[in-house]
């Protein structure tokens, strides 16, 4: 498929690609597009079934920072399976990408961070006991070192970037769950004693596939909910997306900037 992407975007070789979650998808509109391609053009990248997920790759650039953008995402909870991303985050790295740039949406565990708050993610929990390198043959590269899986000095480049745009931003655990029912409050009373500070459905396959390939990890978490049972509100999709929708100019503009003042 690097073919395509080739003859769409001769010579082009973007430095950081970018998936973007749930209600984060007008972040595309910030890129000096090259080149935009629907997925279904290209093999081995995923269906999206989200509907808040446009499933295409904007090649161009932020600033002067090469990007590939992936406006959209597929889940585990679509199909049941952990490796829908392992095309595309493959495809990105033969592009010759260093860094793979996540955004998600997810639910808040702290009441110190409500909805609408940024979290950069220093590390994460897998709580599905599933894995996107289940498969993988033997000899292949699938024992893959999880420290520092979120790369400790872009986690401090965007903290950085965040305070000097006067962005409020947290850092914390991110733990992922598979979904797609939202989780009960016993489980986020576990996972709260486990050490997490967000909760969400998506970009740890995506981690775990990126470090195999060799792609540094950074990402962003936008709180779009207090996760079960901290508040009584009512849990849903379409307030995940309102939430993301109405506050995703935060993350936008923290991502320009972290991409304008990329390496
Ligand atoms: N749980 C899981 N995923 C989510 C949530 C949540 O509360 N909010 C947004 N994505």
């Amino acid at each position: 498929m690097n073919e395509v992407i080739a003859s769409r975007a001769p010579g082009f070789r973007p430095k950081v690609a970018v998936v973007l979650g749930s209600g984060l998808g007008g972040f595309a509109d910030d890129v000096k597009a090259i080149a935009t391609i629907p997925y279904g053009e290209l093999a081995d990248f995923p269906v999206t079934g989200v509907s808040s997920h446009a499933g295409q790759l904007v090649l161009g650039h932020v600033g002067p920072t090469p990007v590939a953008v992936l406006q959209g995402r597929a889940h585990y909870y679509e199909r049941g399976r952990a490796d829908e991303m392992k095309g595309a985050i493959r495809a990105m790295a033969g592009l010759g990408c260093e860094t793979l740039l996540q955004t998600n949406a997810a639910g808040s565990l702290r009441l110190d961070m409500p909805p609408g708050s940024p979290m950069v993610i220093s590390d994460h929990i897998n709580f599905t006991g599933v894995n996107p390198l289940f498969g993988e043959a033997a000899g292949s590269e699938r024992f893959v070192d999880m420290v520092d899986a979120y790369d400790p000095k872009l986690v401090e480049q965007m903290l950085s970037v965040a305070r000097a745009n006067n962005i409020i931003c947290h850092d914390g655990v991110y733990i992922w769950f598979c979904g797609p029912s939202f989780e009960t409050p016993a489980e986020i009373r576990a996972a709260r004693t486990l050490g997490a500070d967000a909760v969400g459905m998506s970009t740890v396959p995506e981690t775990i596939l990126a470090r195999q390939a060799g792609l540094k990890v950074v990402a962003v978490s936008l709180m779009t909910n207090f996760a079960a049972g901290l508040t009584h509100d009512k849990l849903g999709h379409e307030q995940t997306l309102a939430v993301a929708r109405e506050a995703s100019g935060k993350v936008r503009h923290l991502l320009r900037a972290f991409l304008e003042g990329y390496g």
